[in-house]
């Protein structure tokens, strides 16, 4: 119904500027055409058996009802005891981790803990589009500086990196949090050691929290390693460090992640908490407890992902779309701007309607992940998809190189 009954009051939106998200508006188009989607960040392939039986045996064995607020302990001790094998940094599992409903609900929360009406928070765009409407709702300013791309002597993007100046500029003694994603969605930047530091030295003399969006810490190639802000005891001590089981396990609809953070940004954090969620579903949390003990479920990962990341940039080399780096995530963006059609010509996101549409493939446009688009000709595929879907993808899209003449099918 698009007009509310008469007897709906009238309310002012709290996010007046917020429509539905590009994420789901374009699974809704591929959905509605039969598209390939390779928009939306979710595999398309099963996760673990093994997995499901061990979330199987939580419900038959009766853990059914309300887990503790904080989380399940086995689960909490398992994160623990990961992040400091991998990172180095001794969370107590009782004090300093929450398990969260994924990613979103742990970074909305982590937010609504620690920002106040007038607090300014720097992200970096593009960024992931729920950190805006999530600062806005808690009262808080968003200040965005801007990732640059690094050219080799071709013209092709080599890297990205932070605009350190921009991003000292940015910070202030009104500065409440600074948001950083590493690995980055949507350009697959990692976050190195000197990055780190040098953040460090920026929020050193200020009381400027960090949260660290981590969920892609499992999806890392080409000879990087993900450095967690855990690795980093300085920073480590003002953050909340997030990942994601969804993303790590192929688990995406299950919505459970957690935060970690020292004892006194936690203790706040599970004041919102408590009265968000409360607490996350049982048997997934036993569950993934177990699973969590056995360390090639999240060590094989980069080479799973790599090995698709590779079999689809070789596809995409057979069309004129200009491959930019995807060192890590499961996201390759590529640049349409050089396909001898006259659609290249179209903004990221009338070109994605037309993708999916016409060509039958759904992504994503790079300038949805900003909050003025940035318009370079970029869009986003994800490749967390069975060898057969990436196949079919493919081929549609080298029919593109046999609409040279006149732009259609
Ligand atoms: C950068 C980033 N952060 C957070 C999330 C959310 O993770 P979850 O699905 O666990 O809520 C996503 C999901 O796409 C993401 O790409």
């Amino acid at each position: 119904m698009d007009q509310n009954p008469p007897y709906t009051p009238a309310f002012h939106s709290r996010l007046p500027e917020v429509g539905t998200t590009v994420f789901t508006v374009m699974s809704t188009l591929a959905a509605n055409h039969k598209a390939i989607n390779l928009g939306q960040g979710f595999p398309d392939f099963s996760c673990d058996r093994g997995l499901i039986s061990k979330v199987n045996e939580a419900m038959l064995a009766d853990h059914n009802q309300y887990p503790p607020m904080i989380g399940v302990a086995e689960l909490r001790q398992g994160i623990s005891q990961k992040i400091s094998t991998l990172y180095g940094y001794d969370y107590d599992p009782d004090i300093d981790i929450t398990i969260t409903a994924g990613g979103t609900q742990a970074i909305f929360t982590a937010i609504l803990s620690c920002v106040s009406l007038g607090d300014e928070i720097v992200i970096i765009e593009p960024a992931y589009d729920s950190y805006r409407p999530s600062i806005e709702l808690a009262g808080g300013k968003t200040i965005a500086v801007s990732l640059t791309a690094n050219y080799d002597d071709q013209g092709s993007v080599k890297s990205y990196s932070i605009l350190w100046d921009e991003l000292a500029k940015a910070i202030n003694p009104k500065t409440r949090l600074v948001i950083i994603n590493t690995p980055h969605n949507p350009t697959g930047m990692v976050w190195q050691k000197s990055d780190l530091d040098h953040l460090a030295s920026l929020v050193r003399s200020t009381n400027a929290l960090i949260l660290s969006d981590e969920v892609y810490e499992h999806m890392v190639f080409d000879g990087f390693n993900h450095i967690s802000i855990a690795s980093q005891p300085e920073l480590a001590a003002r953050s909340f460090v997030v990942s994601s089981f969804g993303k790590t396990y192929h688990v995406t609809g299950w919505k459970v992640g957690y935060v970690a953070a020292p004892a006194a940004m936690m203790k706040e954090f599970r004041k919102v908490h408590q009265f968000n969620v409360f607490a996350v579903n049982t048997p997934m949390q036993y569950g993934l407890a177990e699973y969590l003990k056995n360390a090639d479920h999240y060590l094989g990962l980069p080479s799973f992902y790599q090995a698709k990341r590779d079999y689809f940039s070789k596809g995409l080399e057979q069309t004129d779309f200009k491959l930019l780096p995807a060192s890590a995530t499961y996201f390759q963006c590529v640049n349409y701007t050089k396909l001898n059609v006259p659609q290249a010509q179209m903004n990221e996101a009338d070109f994605c309607s037309w993708l999916t549409t016409e060509v039958g493939v759904t992504a994503i446009p790079v300038s949805a992940f900003y909050a003025k688009p940035v318009e370079s000709g970029v869009i986003r595929f994800c490749f967390a998809k069975e060898e057969k879907t990436l196949s079919a993808a493919l081929e549609r899209l080298q029919t593109l190189q046999l609409r040279k003449d006149n732009g259609t099918r």
